[in-house]
């Protein structure tokens, strides 16, 4: 039995048919599992096992090839995923210039632990990753996709308290499906991106 016989669908219809288009873009349908995840998770909030064998089946690998990727990447959470996810750069650059101490500061003024699972309704999580790609202006922390540079532990806390309150405003996660450029596909020797839906 298939895994999409079994798991209730994600997604909604537009959306699913959406990536029906896209999956013939590439040579392998498995090439859009990222941003297909990142959509899951978007609409279910969480990537828990019956999202993982939708999207197995869905793109045509073994749910534990979906868990695989799902473990390697910090942006895809298995469990319920906090209001403000805060990821704290702890590579090199970033530590040297005092990350630890940004999430020391962190830790006690939310009360949580890095690197534990947020609870249910939980308004905040933190976890520490690798490089973030902006080692120039660090310290550095991303919340929901928004990065803060050249951070103190204070200038951290400041962000967050304005965060909870409203000040500072995130912009909206991933509410349009990404656009894939149409000659991509061409590459590839495959249907244009864009061009299945008119045939
Ligand atoms: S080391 Fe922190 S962003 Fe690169």
């Amino acid at each position: 039995m298939s895994a999409s016989s079994t798991s209730s669908c994600p997604l909604p219809k537009e959306r699913v048919a959406w990536w029906e288009g896209r999956k013939t873009c590439f040579p392998h349908p498995r090439a859009i599992l990222l941003p297909l995840l990142h959509d899951i998770q978007d609409h279910r909030g969480m990537l828990g096992r019956e999202e993982m064998s939708w999207a197995a089946d869905f793109v045509g690998i073994t749910p534990v090839e979906v868990l695989g990727v799902l473990t390697f990447y910090w942006m895809y959470d298995q469990g319920p995923r906090a209001k403000f996810r805060i990821a704290v750069c702890r590579n090199i650059s970033c530590d040297l210039r005092g990350a630890q101490e940004i999430v020391k500061a962190l830790e006690k003024k939310l009360g949580i632990e890095a690197g534990k699972p947020a609870k249910e309704g939980a308004p905040f999580s933190l976890r520490e990753v690798e490089c973030m790609g902006s080692c120039t202006t660090a310290p550095m922390i991303d919340v929901n996709g928004t990065y803060f540079e050249e951070l103190t532990p204070e200038k951290a806390l400041e962000i967050i308290d304005q965060i909870e309150k409203g000040v500072i405003s995130l912009p909206p996660e991933i509410e349009t499906l990404p656009e894939i450029p149409k000659n991509l596909a061409h590459s590839y020797g495959t249907v244009p991106c864009g061009e299945e839906e008119a045939r």
